[in-house]
């Protein structure tokens, strides 16, 4: 049994597969899809509620030191990106991350990872969902159209407001003003759910009229985003970026380095969906050199869209006006009274997010045609739409997956649970590529270079060591003193390494499996950019709350138990019981 866990699927088998069924079945998808196309799915997934909404959250968190930990992220998503690209053009089938585990790690950790997805794609929608309507709501409001706040407020927005005190108004009219029903009060998103279904409705008709509906939405985000950073630019006051702290000090990271590391979620979560273009291979015209590009394309332009979007909210205003910011972009120009960009942005804020909504709609039934065709989901997940050749059933429940929990669940929940299944499905794809055999590269398709860890690796972890105890001592203490209350609400005035305990016992696993990463590259010659990719996507996981990690071990557990009541049983790697004649 421990064996038959970690069954894999050869790289060749998997090639032959796709072969067979393309062959014997007229149900297959369009390819129609170009490097273009691709590069514009990928910035339609990137660019969305990260930039227009969570990004308010992260500068207040972080203080201008967020364009660093923007930094931070575009690197561990550049190397990432690498690895996924090295995997599409070896298995240009959809299914992303997960049909790359299954050749790599075996079914056991396909199916985690699978599993993992479904945080980032239905999950994650439901965040761009919430952050749709908040922004849509505001636009009707402007031109004199009312949604009454109960009906445009999740229930558990509303609820942990009035619970904890806190001041936002519309949460608290939500609350005061909703109708009831038995005692129960009537609270819901609706246009948040309103948008999900008209999305469905769009995937379930096909690829090609969701294509063009894309490209004109990435477009459009492309051309105000650089409007944002032109017109900001012009109210940058250099002061900001080292603002005065509570404790009386001029910073650049105010609220310290570990500061900082609180914000991670909303900043990687503006990063995710380079890796949505992968789940696109089979409606792409030239997979192994298309997806590649479109994935690197994408990230490239977007990591510089992001340093400079960051430095121009920081700079424009101080890090603490963002505090309860939903539209940061639209903000600093109502602080500013440039009216007419405030209103410019939320009107593409409603359409940068609609196209975000529309590519991970498209990815989760594509992952899951994928599990299905594997056995480890019923077959009823890659029916194909006979007219509109897509994967209807999967599609409409990926519909409900996104819109009932939009009924009970509220968007800080949400974007932590999505970032932290993410990184996890990243960090595993790295790993991944370490365990492939290197190949002979191929003209005309994406190879990633090979740069023997041996040499870099292991003395760039003993420097950092050293660099770390001889400038900041403090951290060793810190990390090793066996306190492990949480600082994040501790009340001593002092700014902490590691806020809370869940970073501190992060931190000490993360240095735990750099060192052994560090003798294996020694000993084993590992490639270094999946190396330095599957690092800094562990760095990364240090900054998640024990709530994060708890929730996250939560779902793992749930997936594992499906795994063993379904797909262990019904994979088709599993051996046939051929019956005895008596
Ligand atoms: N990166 C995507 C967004 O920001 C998920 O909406």
């Amino acid at each position: 049994m421990s064996y038959s866990l970690f069954r894999r699927k050869s790289i060749d088998n998997l090639m032959h597969e796709k072969k067979d069924a393309e062959t014997h079945s007229h149900e297959s998808l369009r390819r129609v899809l170009t490097v273009r196309d691709l590069t514009f799915f990928g910035i339609a997934a990137i660019i969305g509620a990260g930039s227009f909404s969570s990004l308010g959250a992260a500068v207040f968190t972080g203080g201008p030191g967020v364009i660093l930990l923007f930094i931070i992220c575009g690197i561990a998503c550049g190397f990432t990106a690498m690895c996924y690209a090295e995997f599409a053009s070896r298995i240009p089938i959809s299914g992303s991350a997960y049909t790359y585990a299954y050749a790599s790690f075996g079914e056991l950790f396909a199916w985690v990872i699978g599993w993992a997805l479904i945080m980032e794609y239905s999950i994650g929608n439901i965040y761009v969902a919430f952050s749709w309507s908040d922004y849509f709501t505001s636009l009707l409001d402007r031109i004199g159209w009312h949604i009454p706040e109960y009906f445009s407020t999740s229930y558990k927005e509303a609820q942990h407001a009035v619970e904890a005190g806190s001041d936002h108004q519309e949460s608290i009219l939500a609350w005061q003003n909703a109708p009831r029903i038995g005692g129960l009060r009537m609270i819901a998103d609706l246009p948040a759910i309103a948008i999900v279904i008209f999305i469905t409705f769009l995937v379930y008709r096909g690829v090609k009229e969701s294509r063009n509906f894309s490209n004109v939405m990435v477009i459009l985000k492309l051309a105000v985003i650089f409007l944002v950073i032109v017109v900001g630019a012009f109210y940058i006051d250099t002061a900001n970026w080292t603002p005065v702290n509570n404790t009386g000090v001029k910073s650049f990271l105010p609220n310290g380095f570990g500061g900082m590391m609180l914000a991670v979620s909303g900043v990687f979560y503006a990063y995710i969906g380079f890796d949505a273009v992968s789940v696109l291979a089979e409606e792409s015209k030239n997979p192994q050199r298309d997806l590649p590009r479109g994935m690197i394309f994408s990230l490239v332009l977007c990591t510089i869209i992001y340093i400079l979007l960051s430095l121009v909210l920081t700079g424009v205003l101080d890090y603490r006006r963002f505090e309860g910011v939903g539209d940061p972009l639209a903000f600093i120009f109502e602080a500013k009274g440039v009216a007419w960009m405030q209103f410019l942005v939320s009107l593409v804020a409603v359409v940068a997010m609609t196209s975000v909504l529309l590519v991970f709609q498209m990815g989760q039934p594509r992952i899951w045609m994928s599990i299905s065709r594997d056995g480890l989901l019923p077959p009823r997940f890659q029916q194909i739409h006979h007219k509109f050749k897509t994967p209807s059933f999967s599609t409409i429940l990926t519909g409900l997956l996104v819109g009932i929990p939009l009924l009970f669940t509220d968007k800080t929940f949400v974007l932590d649970f999505t970032s932290i299944g993410t990184l996890f499905a990243f960090v595993l794809v790295c790993g991944g590529v370490l365990l492939i055999p290197r190949k002979e590269k191929v003209p005309g398709r994406f190879n990633m270079p090979f740069v023997n860890a041996k040499y870099v690796f292991p003395p760039v972890i003993i420097g950092a060591l050293i660099l770390l105890a001889l400038l900041t001592p403090q951290y060793f203490t810190e990390m090793f003193n066996g306190d492990f209350s949480d600082y994040s609400a501790a009340t001593d005035g002092k700014t902490h390494i590691f806020p809370t305990a869940a970073t501190k016992i992060a931190t000490i696993i993360f240095w735990a499996v750099n060192i052994m990463l560090a003798i294996m590259c020694f000993f084993r010659e590992l490639s270094l950019i999946p190396v330095l990719g599957l690092v800094t996507c562990l760095y990364l996981l240090t900054g998640m709350s024990a709530s994060n990690w708890m929730w996250f071990f939560i779902w793992f557990a749930i997936g594992l138990v499906v795994y063993f009541i379904y797909g262990y049983r019904n994979s088709h790697l599993q051996p046939k019981t051929v019956a005895t004649p008596d």
